[in-house]
């Protein structure tokens, strides 16, 4: 593992209400987690991302938190919490936590206090306005569910901001009691032992609010105070953040204009995402090009962090409408398979159509790209979605673990589960689950496990630089590089159907060793200057590896 162990990190994302129930209340629990620690350790999982854990009402499921100082009591205690962190360090896990700061949930003691009258001492942790702000029906985030990002409160008799739900009261980020408050969160779980944070709305946490003004100032220097503190707290800590933002502006997330980074270690990269999703949909590689040679340079130890699904919707607003069309066409042909006019709520295997081979050609090609691979749970082993739930609930649904009832997820009555686990057809958990994948060595979780460990191998993908070879490739097919000090990687991805040939004789003269270390299929000897290709195939190949 180099210096920074967030770049050659394996993140897995997981809520721990849907992930294994310890005690049979139908809702998985900390403990539950623990048990299944080595079933990580094994795929290959280096850090845990686990989604919001604190005590919540549960209105955006976790997401509108009443005390940031503990762990909802549905999932265990603090106790607990400490333990998997130790439990997790033990096997070389590492464990991230989503801050969600932005706002509180409306019951938030910070919140009701502050509404009671204007002379409580948190009136100004929030964003008022005593008068109707024009841009009262303006920066939505979830168009349809919600109404307006200024609601008026009849207690308070003033209009509170939320960019988000009505329930989600923005906190003041102008107020200096409330970066302090913010920075003792932090302070707090580092102290416990985690790794780092997974930083909910970024953009929204450092815009100075003004009433009627839907293009409020950002004050960027609190991600550098933030990041200060928590290299002085944390130790070798990370903050990786939320910031689907125009490419322009990327940068600034990183460090201030020209420095090293001293802002925020790594950023979730929307674009590459809405590119890849719809390279696949067009089984064409010039997206991801684009995303590879359009995206800004970043500033030096700064990291990328790679997904294809998390657990919100699949964000497709950075594509054009025609963009957004032909990806809908090919992956969310159905209105109830989209959502707030940008997104799809689907997981990857279904929308691939549960086609083995395309699916572990999509997986190799992420976790090959540039930056820091992140993988949601249950995609290891192409879980699908539940339409029936509403909204993004279609993607959270319980963790797959065995053909026994429930799925193995919980030993409560099917009605107490947190969530109905997925039952019956191609997706259900009699067909998809870990145990039967556990035992066949052909199985799409025995392919993740060799995958990664091969990644592992690969510290260049993570720590070195990731371009594009422009070599005349046949249509369909993406040719990409990996340098790094460890040596480098070349990779070959065929988006398309298509059994081709592909030429990369210049690269002969740069092979030391060349050795495949990972395939679809057995291609025989390595021959540069004619490599076939499968459809939807891919090779990994050892170039050169550094004395
Ligand atoms: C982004 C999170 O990913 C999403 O799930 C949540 O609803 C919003 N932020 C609000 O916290």
């Amino acid at each position: 593992m180099g210096e920074r162990w967030y770049s050659e990190a394996v993140v897995y994302c997981l809520d721990v209400d849907s992930f294994a129930d310890s005690d049979g209340d139908g809702v998985g629990d900390i403990r539950g987690l623990i048990g299944r620690l080595d079933y990580l350790a094994r795929l290959g999982v280096t850090c845990v991302w686990l989604h919001p854990i604190h005590p919540s009402p549960g209105g955006d499921d976790g997401y509108d938190v009443t005390d940031f100082y503990g762990v909802d009591p549905r999932l265990g205690s603090l106790g607990d919490f400490a333990e998997l962190l130790h439990e997790a360090r033990n096997r070389g896990i590492r464990v991230i936590i989503d801050l969600v700061v932005n706002h509180t949930s409306d019951e938030h003691p910070w919140f009701q206090s502050a509404r009671s009258s204007p002379d409580s001492p948190y009136r100004d942790w929030y964003v008022w306005s005593e008068t109707e702000p024009p841009d009262r029906h303006q920066g939505m985030v979830f168009p349809g569910e919600q109404r307006e990002t200024w609601t008026y409160d009849r207690t308070a008799k003033a209009w509170y901001y939320h960019r988000f739900y009505k329930f989600q009261p923005d906190l003041n980020f102008a107020n200096p009691r409330v970066r302090e408050e913010v920075k003792k969160i932090v302070a707090f779980w580092l102290q416990l032992g985690v790794s780092g944070f997974r930083i909910d709305a970024a953009p929204f946490i450092i815009e100075l609010t003004e009433p009627g003004n839907a293009n409020s100032p950002k004050d960027f220097e609190f991600l550098t105070d933030l990041r200060a503190h928590v290299q002085w707290r944390g130790d070798d800590a990370i903050l990786l953040a939320e910031a689907n933002v125009e490419p322009d502006s990327l940068v600034a997330y990183f460090s201030d204009a020209g420095g090293s980074a001293n802002r925020l270690h790594m950023l979730f990269d929307f674009m590459l995402n809405g590119k890849l999703v719809l390279a696949l949909a067009r089984q064409d590689p010039e997206p991801i090009i684009d995303a590879l040679r359009d995206t800004p340079m970043l500033p030096a130890d700064s990291q990328w962090a790679t997904f294809i699904r998390n657990h919100d919707e699949i964000d497709l607003s950075r594509l054009t409408a025609e963009q957004r069309e032909e990806v809908y066409q090919q992956f969310g042909p159905d209105e109830n398979m989209r959502l707030y006019d940008r997104g799809i709520r689907r997981r990857l295997a279904p929308m691939l159509g549960g086609d083995r081979r395309r699916l572990e050609l999509a997986y190799a090609l992420q976790f090959s790209l540039r930056g820091t691979p992140v993988l949601r749970y249950g995609d290891e082993i192409g879980m699908g979605e539940d339409l029936a739930q509403t909204g993004r609930y279609a993607i959270r649904t319980p963790m797959q673990w065995s053909s026994a009832p429930n799925g193995g997820f919980s030993s409560a009555p099917a009605g107490q589960l947190v969530r109905p686990v997925i039952s019956g057809g191609e997706f259900g958990y009699e067909k998809v689950n870990v145990t039967a994948q556990r035992r066949d060595p052909a199985s799409l979780l025995a392919w993740f496990e060799r995958m990664i460990h091969t990644l592992r191998e690969a510290p260049e993908v993570g720590s070195g630089g990731c371009t594009h070879i422009d070599v005349p490739a046949p249509p369909g097919v993406l040719a990409h590089r990996a340098d790094g000090p460890s040596g480098t990687m070349v990779f070959l991805h065929n988006l398309g159907t298509d059994d081709v040939e592909v030429d990369l004789g210049a690269l002969a003269k740069e092979a030391d060793l060349p050795v495949e270390v990972l395939a679809d299929q057995e291609y025989g000897e390595l021959t540069f200057d004619a490599l076939a290709l499968g459809g939807y195939g891919y090779r990994w190949i050892r170039l050169r590896r550094a004395a």
